[in-house]
């Protein structure tokens, strides 16, 4: 019998774009970490695009004038499964006849494990003899606590995950009608239950996710930090202690606040869009938006609400840490001076990180950012190293592929709160069944 390897995909199923890294539990050498390419970049479009016939996924090239494009696909299928409009920013346009939102997720979640597979197969230089892959999808923490998009995103990555298995891998191009008979083949009630415990191997945090890298980092000194994450649907807060001294390794890591909000570029955009009455999609701004209002005095007053909206994330977690702290004067007081880490895509735009970087305490304190170093185990499927810009797109896609890696909520300061899970996923890995499902 072949000796069995374990790979796990860590999918970063995002608003606009998705991420991928694999990685590799049995690498010669020691694990690696690698961030999956579709035609030479790491960002792979979420949007569907469909045709008179067919979808297609990954794609970047079609236009409106040639097919209906749907972006934001993990936000309008978490307004649609709430009823709550909120969720999306963008244009809202009718599905193909018999398909939701919810289908099309199931449908680029399937075609992201296929990427990841495929990039597996590559790596292996097309054996994958022994190979058992497994994986786990991001959500935003507060579709992780939520009672109705914590259930519906579990059923989304198991559907998706089930498909794959029966159906093999899906690539970019699907007859509208062989998806209605795959659906009917396997329809979301043939999803089994998945027991309480065993939900954070299918679906997991991406706050959480995106904290492993600055903890294992040599780079990053311990002490308290913000991260935040301003995606394109989401923005997130998470306020952190990394526990050691310079003298010793770090000792663990705990948090104390954790909020999302479900509004980030997507509502700059539209409100850059709105500011000067812009016809047509406000998303084709997508990657445009500091150069638009470096040369756009309106559209940066516009966003100021947007801006606003984005902190309530960090506050809200200020103030359940603060609710912590308060009866711990030198803890509250090394919190003064704490340092951010700004990842996804709204950190490359100045014109809305930098109004983020300031204490929610009040007092006009100014926030310094801190700087991640690419970890030395992720490399890019093609060889190359991994950039500085590529850090904060895949912070969440690197943490997701490491089973083990789990962040306890800190109770009080002054105890390094255990990390329950570490050694009890890593005793899971060995079982058949996680992988086999
Ligand atoms: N160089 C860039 N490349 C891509 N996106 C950029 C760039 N600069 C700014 N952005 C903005 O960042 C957004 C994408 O950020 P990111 O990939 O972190 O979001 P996401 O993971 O898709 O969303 P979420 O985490 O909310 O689900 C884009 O929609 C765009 O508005
Ligand atoms: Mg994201």
């Amino acid at each position: 019998m072949p000796q069995i390897r374990r790979i796990h995909l860590g999918v970063d199923f995002g608003t606009s774009n998705s991420k991928i890294v694999f990685r590799d539990y049995g690498a010669p050498g020691g694990e690696r970490a690698i961030l999956v390419l579709r035609d030479g970049s790491f960002l792979i479009p979420s949007r569907v695009c469909a045709g008179p016939m067919e979808f297609f996924f990954g794609d970047r090239t079609s236009t409106a004038d040639t097919c209906d494009i749907y972006e934001s696909v993990k936000m309008q299928a978490a307004a649609e499964v709430t009823g709550d409009a909120s969720y999306y920013f963008g244009p809202l346009k009718p599905l193909p006849e018999g398909f939701s939102f919810a289908d099309l997720a199931v449908l680029v979640v399937w075609f992201l494990i296929s990427e990841g597979q495929s990039a597996v197969s590559k790596y292996l230089g097309g054996n994958m003899e022994g190979v058992r892959l497994g994986m786990s999808m991001g959500v935003p923490m507060a579709f992780y606590k939520h009672k109705v998009l914590r259930p519906f995103f579990l059923s989304v990555a198991r559907r998706a995950w089930l498909i794959y298995r029966a159906e093999g891998p899906l690539g970019p191009v699907l007859l509208i009608e062989k998806a209605k008979k795959v659906f009917a083949r396997h329809p979301a009630s043939a999803v089994p239950e998945t027991p309480d415990y065993d939900v954070r191997t299918w679906i997991r945090s991406e706050a959480e996710a995106a904290m492993c890298w600055p903890f294992q980092s040599p780079a990053v000194a311990p002490g308290p930090y913000v991260k935040m994450d301003v995606g394109a649907g989401t923005s997130h807060a998470s306020l952190y202690r990394i526990y050691g001294d310079s003298q010793t390794p770090k000792r663990g890591i705990a948090f104390f606040g954790a909020t999302s909000v479900a509004v980030g570029m997507d509502a700059v955009d539209r409100a850059i869009a709105d500011s000067d009455g812009r016809a047509g999609d406000c998303l084709e701004l997508r990657g445009t938006e500091q150069a638009v209002l470096q040369s756009n005095p309106k559209a940066l007053a516009a966003i100021k609400p947007v801006q606003e909206d984005i902190y309530v994330s960090y506050k809200r977690a200020w103030i359940e840490t603060y609710r912590k702290l308060q009866e711990y004067p030198p803890e509250l007081a090394a919190w003064r001076v704490h340092r951010m880490f700004s990842i996804g895509g709204g950190s490359l735009v100045p014109l809305v990180i930098d109004s983020l970087r300031i204490h929610p305490a009040g007092g006009n304190i100014a926030i310094a950012p801190t700087v991640l170093e690419p970890p030395p185990d992720l490399f890019r499927a093609d060889g190359n190293p991994i950039a500085q810009g590529d850090l904060p797109f895949s912070a969440v896609a690197y943490g997701l592929s490491n089973i083990d890696f789990s962040v306890p909520e800190a109770l009080t300061p002054d105890e390094v709160p255990p990390m329950p899970e570490r050694n009890e996923r890593r005793k899971r890995l060995d079982r058949d069944d996680l992988y086999a499902k």
